[in-house]
Order: C-alpha cells, then sequence, then structure tokens
C-alpha cells in the first residue's frame, strides 16, 4: 500500500468487517462480484459508443476498461496531450451507469517515441532489435522509457485521479520478465550486482568462478548471462533472473506511486498478470493494491478431460490461479476472461456451449471480486481480427459467449439478492481440509538450469499434489514463504531446493506444534546462491525428515521404475530419491528395481505434535501422491472427498459451487441440509451446482 491514506482505509476496511480478514472498500462483500468488459474506444467510431455502452449496461456489466493501448491519442506529440475523447468515453460509460477501469498503456509506446528514442527498444540475445508495429517492445530496464512512460502516467492520473467514474488502475498490460541485452540493462545487472554482494570476491564465492576460470576482477567485466549457452554459469543466471523480475516490479512500483499522488484512496492500481508463476515477478510489487490475473482456456491445448476436453479447458487452470492470486492479499480478480473463440492459439476451436459461464464460475469458486470479459467487440482490423467478443463482428450482435456472460451476472444478482454470508464463511469439513502449497519460484529457476533428466517439470510435479488435494474438495492456498504457515493444518512443500537454517527452523516448529508436513523430492539441497552444503547431501533436513539421503536416481520413460506402497505399485522416471531411515521412521514406499529393490521411497515420522513424510519420488501420473496425501489426512482424522478428474468443489460466502469439467455426468455428494439454489444434480459436462446450507 505504501500510502498513510491506503492504511488508514485497510484498518477502518478491517474494522468494520473483522471476521473477512480482507480490505472490503474496493469491492463490497455483499456484491459477491462484478463483472466488466474490455472496450477499445480508439478503435471504434465514436458515434458508436454510446450505443456500445448501452449495450454492455443491457447485458449486465457493471464497468468498462478503456485506455489500455491508446498512448499514441493520448499523447500524439512529444509533450503534447489529448484527453477529449477519453473524457467523452468516460462520460458516455457513467451516463450508462458503467464504472470505469482506467490503464497506462504503457504496453505500446507512440511510434514518435521509438523512432526518436530507439534505444528504449528490447534487444534480443542474439543482438536483434524489436520494433514498432507489435506491442511490448520497450525496455523496463530503460531510464529513458521509464521516465517518458511516468511523464505520461502523471498527466493522466492528474486528470482523472480525482473523478470518482474511475474505480480503478491496470498498469501495462499482462506486465512480464524481460530479458532485455541492451547496454542500460547491462548496465543495471552490474548495480544489481553490486548492491548485492559488495565486493568482487563474494561474487565470485557465490558464483563458484574458480572453476573454468570464470573468477571476475571487477563488476564492469560481467555482462548479462546468455541463456542459449549451454553451460552458462547457473548462479549468475539465476542473479540475473532476480534482477530482470525486479526490474519488472520496480516499474510497475513506480507507476503505482505516480498514481497514487494525485488519486483519491477509492481507486485501487493493479496489474494484469499472466499466471506464469516460475517467471518470479508475481506477488512481489509493493505499490499495488491487489493482483488480478488473465486466462485463457481454450487455444488448442488437450490439458481437458476426455477427447473434446479440449473445447472445455484444464479442469485445474482457473482453481490454481484462484489459489496462487488470492492468498497475496485477500482480493483478486480475473481481469481478462474469453468469450470465445481467441485468435493466437494453434487450434482456436470454439468453445462448448456452456463452458464460458462454467470458467465464470470458477473464478468466482475461488472468492475472486470481479471478472473482465476480453473483449467486447470483435475487431475489424489488426492482430486481433479473429478474436471472439461479446458481440460479433457487426458491433450489435451478442455472441454465444456474450449471452453466457449474461446469464452468469443474472445468477449473480439473483444469489445477491437471495442471501448474504460473510466471504470467509464455508462449513467446518471443508476448513479441516484447509492446505497450503509452499512455493518460491526460484526452486524452479535453479531446477531448470540442472535439471539432470530433461523430463522433470517443476510445476507438473506441484500439480501431482494439486490435482489430490482439489480431489479431496480442499481449499488450497498456494503461499510464499513470507507467509505464516502456521495457521494451515497441512503444508506441502514441493521440490523445494533452496533454503536456509531460519526457514529449516520454522518448518520444525511448524511441525513440533502439530502441523502436518510433507516434503517432496529435491528438497533442502542447496543454498540460496545454489550452492550445496559442505556436508553429507541434504544433511540440512536429516533431524527433520527423520533419514539420511543415500542418492538419487533417474530412469527413462520407455523403461520405468517402479515403487510400491500398500500392496499398490505405481511407475516413476523423472526423480527418484532413496533414504537411509532413522530407527522409529516408518517406510511408507519402496523401491522395486535395480540394485536398490526394497529401499525407501517414502518416509514418515511424528515431529514433536505433529507429522514429516517426505516423498522422495516424482510419479507418472500422480496417482501415487495422491495415496500418500490420503494416509497423511487419514491420519489426521480428516475425512476427504473423492471426486473424479475434472469435478470440483469450493465454498465462498456460504454457498457451495460445484463445477463439472469432465465428459461423464457427475452425481455430486450434496449435503443433506443443502438447499440448491443454482442448476441441478446430477451435473453434465460444463454444469454448475450452487447452494447454501441450512
Ligand atoms: C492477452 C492480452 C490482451 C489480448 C488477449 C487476446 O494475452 O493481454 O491484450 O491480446 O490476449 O486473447
Amino acid at each position: 500500500m505504501g500510502k498513510k491514506h491506503r492504511t488508514l482505509l485497510l484498518l477502518l476496511g478491517l474494522l468494520a468487517l473483522p471476521a473477512l480478514g480482507r480490505n472490503d472498500n474496493y469491492f463490497p462483500d455483499k456484491d459477491l462480484t462484478t463483472v466488466g468488459v474490455y472496450y477499445y474506444p480508439e478503435q471504434w467510431n465514436a458515434s458508436e459508443w454510446d450505443r456500445d455502452f448501452k449495450k454492455m449496461a443491457e447485458l449486465g456489466f457493471e464497468f468498462t476498461h478503456i485506455g489500455e493501448f491508446a498512448w499514441a491519442q493520448l499523447e500524439p506529440e512529444e509533450g503534447v496531450y489529448r484527453f477529449a475523447w477519453l473524457d467523452k468515453a468516460i462520460e458516455l460509460a457513467a451516463k450508462n451507469k458503467l464504472k470505469v477501469i482506467l490503464c497506462t498503456s504503457t504496453a505500446t509506446p507512440p511510434v514518435w517515441l521509438t523512432r526518436k528514442y530507439p534505444e528504449i527498444l528490447i534487444t534480443n540475445e542474439n543482438g536483434t532489435k524489436l520494433d514498432h508495429g507489435a506491442r511490448q517492445h520497450a525496455s523496463f530496464s530503460n531510464p529513458l522509457y521509464k521516465e517518458l512512460s511516468l511523464r505520461m502516467i502523471v498527466e493522466l492520473a492528474k486528470r482523472y485521479g480525482k473523478d470518482n467514474r474511475i474505480i480503478g488502475w491496470q498498469l501495462d498490460n499482462e506486465p512480464a520478465v524481460q530479458y532485455d541485452y541492451g547496454p542500460a540493462a547491462e548496465k543495471g545487472f552490474r548495480n544489481f550486482l553490486r548492491q548485492k554482494y559488495g565486493t568482487i570476491d563474494s561474487l565470485n564465492a557465490a558464483w563458484g568462478t574458480a572453476f573454468w576460470s570464470q573468477v571476475y576482477s571487477r563488476f564492469d567485466e560481467i555482462t548479462l548471462p546468455k541463456l542459449s549457452m549451454m553451460f552458462m554459469n547457473p548462479h549468475q543466471i539465476m542473479d540475473y533472473r532476480r534482477f530482470a523480475a525486479q526490474q519488472t516490479t520496480s516499474f510497475l512500483d513506480s507507476q503505482s506511486n505516480c498514481i497514487k499522488q494525485y488519486a483519491i484512496p477509492q481507486q485501487f492500481v493493479t496489474s494484469n498478470f499472466i499466471p506464469n508463476y516460475e517467471e518470479g515477478h508475481i506477488g512481489d510489487c509493493k505499490e499495488l493494491d491487489f493482483y488480478s490475473y488473465t486466462r485463457y482456456m481454450v487455444f488448442g491445448d488437450q490439458t481437458g478431460v476426455g477427447v473434446k476436453g479440449f473445447r472445455v479447458g484444464d479442469p485445474l487452470r482457473i482453481s490454481y490461479a484462484n489459489d496462487f492470486f488470492r492468498p497475496i492479499n485477500g482480493i483478486y480478480g480475473v481481469m481478462e476472461l474469453q468469450p470465445g473463440q481467441v485468435n493466437w492459439g494453434e487450434v482456436n476451436a470454439q468453445p462448448l456451449p456452456g463452458a464460458v459461464r462454467l470458467w465464470l464460475w470458477s473464478v468466482f469458486a475461488g472468492g475472486s471480486d470481479f471478472t473482465c470479459a476480453y473483449r467486447f467487440r470483435q475487431p475489424l482490423a489488426g492482430m486481433e481480427q479473429y478474436h471472439y467478443g461479446i458481440v460479433g463482428t457487426d458491433g450489435v450482435t451478442t455472441t454465444r459467449g456474450g449471452l453466457e456472460y449474461s446469464r452468469f451476472i443474472q445468477e449473480i444478482n439473483l444469489l445477491r439478492k437471495a442471501y448474504y454470508a460473510p466471504r470467509l464463511h464455508v462449513p467446518a469439513s471443508y476448513k479441516a481440509r484447509q492446505a497450503a502449497i509452499l512455493f518460491n519460484h526460484e526452486n524452479a529457476w535453479n531446477i531448470d538450469r540442472q535439471k539432470q533428466n530433461k523430463y522433470w517439470d517443476t510445476e507438473a510435479h506441484i500439480q501431482h499434489y494439486y490435482a489430490a488435494l482439489k480431489s479431496f474438495g480442499a481449499p488450497v492456498d498456494v503461499i510464499r514463504e513470507k507467509e505464516d504457515f502456521r495457521k494451515y493444518p497441512f503444508l506441502i512443500v514441493p521440490a523445494y531446493q533452496l533454503i536456509d537454517d531460519g526457514l529449516v527452523a520454522r518448518w520444525k516448529a511448524y511441525a513440533a506444534a502439530g502441523g502436518h508436513l510433507v516434503f517432496t523430492c529435491r528438497t533442502g539441497q542447496k543454498d540460496r546462491f545454489g550452492r550445496f552444503f559442505e556436508g553429507k547431501f541434504g544433511y540440512k533436513l536429516f533431524d527433520l525428515i527423520g533419514a539420511e539421503f543415500d542418492f538419487f536416481d533417474l530412469q527413462h520413460p520407455e523403461s520405468p521404475g517402479c515403487v510400491r506402497m500398500d500392496n499398490q505399485s505405481y511407475q516413476w522416471y523423472t526423480w527418484g530419491e532413496v533414504f537411509i531411515p532413522d530407527k522409529g521412521t516408518e517406510v511408507w514406499g519402496t523401491y522395486q528395481d535395480d540394485f536398490y529393490t526394497g529401499k525407501a521411497a517414502i518416509i514418515h515420522h511424528t515431529y514433536g505434535k505433529g507429522t514429516v513424510t517426505y516423498v522422495g519420488v516424482d510419479s507418472k501420473n500422480g496417482d501415487l501422491e495422491k495415496e500418500v496425501l490420503k494416509k497423511v489426512y487419514n491420519l489426521a482424522h480428516v475425512p476427504v472427498l473423492d471426486l473424479p478428474r475434472g469435478v470440483l468443489v469450493e465454498y465462498r460466502n456460504g454457498f457451495g459451487i460445484a463445477l463439472n469439467y469432465a465428459d461423464t455426468v457427475y452425481q455430486f455428494p450434496l449435503p443433506a441440509n443443502a438447499q440448491v439454489l443454482i442448476g441441478k444434480n446430477p451435473l453434465s459436462t460444463t454444469d454448475v451446482l450452487v447452494w447454501k446450507e441450512k
């Protein structure tokens, strides 16, 4: 938050609604959620704006999102600003009772800027430069680009920061971590290293440069690491990724600070992040009021359930994003959700009828505050020609997806009238299953450059555990280290390679106090610089897990290994750790192949009032992980559901919500006291069931 008035606002919010645990000021909890839609007035004839806003309002949308890529229209020449058109658009939106989210346009600098200051362009690793004619070609590491951006943003904030028709701001568009190889980025990287290490000797020690004559005598000798060079120093790459992520967060923070100097406290500042969890910039801005994400569900991938599952999408795609973004500070929304076909996928298929509504309910189920449709009108020209809108190419006919949006909005209106319980009001049986997954993107970065098995995939590994938890009907928070994890009865720590003594001590305290800690393979091997500890491999965890590591092994996918647990066999090939358990440590799973047949793969013991389980193996399909977690929950006497793949359940505001992404009909085990408000049981593909429990 940063600013005094915001802190005050937050305090007031907390006082007013102590049970809620979230700042309720931007999005009143009683509204449950709100739905908006993207509009690019600059793309359309001004005579059509009023008609378009009217149509949005008729369909039930409550806000519109404008000014996202309009720098060329806002500042057509350097220092010359034109706001009349935007004034007019805001006025017409307000006339139609639509609130407005305004944006900062920094993803699309105008051509005068790029031609006058070509040094702002991103340079690729191979030396080629990006150019005007697409978007997102300017470097966040370039001080001049920052300066020009902030100058324009100050003008915007001065004009609209006091305007209560504007509910908030979106910075840039899908701000990503950039790998710019231009001179400004290189200079920035050297300064970053100077600040981090102080002396070149400590950098040399951290990067292990004594090997291969890599030793540096001055910071000025260091260049940006070439990611395409196979043997590039992995420690240097980690620092480069840290630097690059920081460039993005600091650009966003400066934008936010500019706006907040002029904005009334009711206006929020956020940005719309692609849920690329491993990029490393999500959650680290200091000046955003909350985070939103963008999500596309149908674009040709085959990750849905069944042969036509690609029309519905991966059942965990929205759910995981919800569980990743919500814990950042309790408020989140989805800033872009497709209403139909996209234009950029490999196979831009039609979503299955009902899928758009299913996604909207999935976003809602996670506890979100808003969803915004991308986009209102299908464009007639330009890169997004084939992209569906809420209305089609005539600008007036509502698309099938548009109708599904409208239906969802009507259903929310019905719920708003029917009943109200606070956001965190959920049944005790659901709450008891609460788990957290501890996540630090740096683990994935480090593993990425030294996989040891090309088939290893950190995100897929985490998803094995996540999918199991969701099949239990468990609420899950994906949390960062700075969170206090003591409030979670179950804590999963997957492939947590980089550790320090402080973190190990916190894990010990967690288990000792009664927490159920589940470590998974590749945990605890290295320090924060990515170096092994001098001692037995992984020794920092020995005491906590009740075993020593013997070694790890890898198999080929065509001849996988086998682990046995409770008389069942499970295949694996990506990673397997072999343990020497202490006396008193239970062995839950053993290897069945090679020279380590019969040795421990999965171990478990009690630790203080809690338990510690270490799953040393990554199974082929996640079935083993599910059985391990089931055992952990059983031992803790916490009953779980057994939902088939594609069926999900969540609770919020006292509502239960079941979602069916599967290709089969499913009879949801509704509690006896459930009163169905929306939908019917059993659920067909794309069906949604909403109930409250009396
Ligand atoms: C998003 C992007 C939007 C739009 C959309 C099309 O990734 O943020 O600006 O291009 O894709 O699906």
